[in-house]
């Protein structure tokens, strides 16, 4: 499959979320090249006349919301999201997510977790059996001792973890932050990593999404599938 066939995929399945968004409601705006067309596609909503606010995950997606015409609400900290719609890099059986492949999983949590729907888009290629293996998970660290943090989060998960850097330099998230990613081979057990790196000082955040996700739309060759989760 090429990319330009993945790229049709994701924006087939970012089009079929948009149609869960409503007169008035306030939208989490997810970020990555999935997310994009979700915002390009609200951004039609508008000129047709619907009346909607976004709450961003990035500085990127912020940028494209305001050339969409998408109203921002970003410095309000007690938001009403009716609906964050993002994308992610694996998804298992059980709607749980890795996400971070673009930095901005702290941002992208804290808007999926205030929102009273959550719609996660990917292509097929990001549906796997077990999350891991050909993915890192990412995880948000101080920089403040990160080489310690890393060394404990090895200790834990028995797996490499390598700091993100970009241009030679460590990759800083916009909350000013370093991301390192883990490669695990496979997490069987989602909550019980995440519980368990949650403990370590010096972590932020982990770039699992674990029971957080509503809706599942799935880009496919022959269409799109609506999936949800089954929460109890
Ligand atoms: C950004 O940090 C990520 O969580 C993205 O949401 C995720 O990497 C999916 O990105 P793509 O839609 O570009 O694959």
């Amino acid at each position: 499959m090429t990319p330009a066939d993945l790229d049709s995929l994701k924006k087939a399945a970012a089009l079929k979320a948009v149609e869960f968004v409503r007169e008035g409601m306030v939208v989490g705006l997810g970020t990555g090249s999935t997310a994009k067309h979700m915002v390009v596609a609200l951004g039609e909503k508008i000129r047709a006349g619907m009346r909607l606010r976004g709450v961003p995950t990035s500085q990127e997606t912020a940028a494209l919301a305001r050339q969409s015409g998408i109203p921002l609400i970003d410095t309000e900290n007690r938001w009403e999201i009716d609906v964050a719609i993002d994308g992610a890099d694996q998804v298992d059986p059980g709607f749980n997510l890795i996400k971070g492949g673009g930095g901005a999983l702290l941002k992208e949590k804290i808007v999926a977790a205030s929102a009273k729907q959550f719609i996660v888009l990917v292509d097929h290629t990001k549906q796997v059996p077990v999350l891991g293996g050909s993915f890192p998970l990412p995880i948000e660290v101080i920089p403040f001792g990160w080489g310690s943090t890393a060394r404990e989060i090895e200790r834990l998960t028995k797996s490499p973890v390598v700091l993100r850097e970009r241009n030679g330099a460590p990759f800083k998230t916009e909350a000013g932050h370093f991301i390192v990613d883990v490669h695990l081979a496979r997490i069987e057990q989602p909550a019980d990593l995440e519980a368990v790196l949650n403990h370590i000082p010096g972590i932020v955040e982990t770039g699992l999404f674990v029971g957080r996700t509503d809706i599942l739309i799935v880009g496919k060759a022959n269409g799109t599938e609506t999936l949800r989760a089954n929460k109890t």
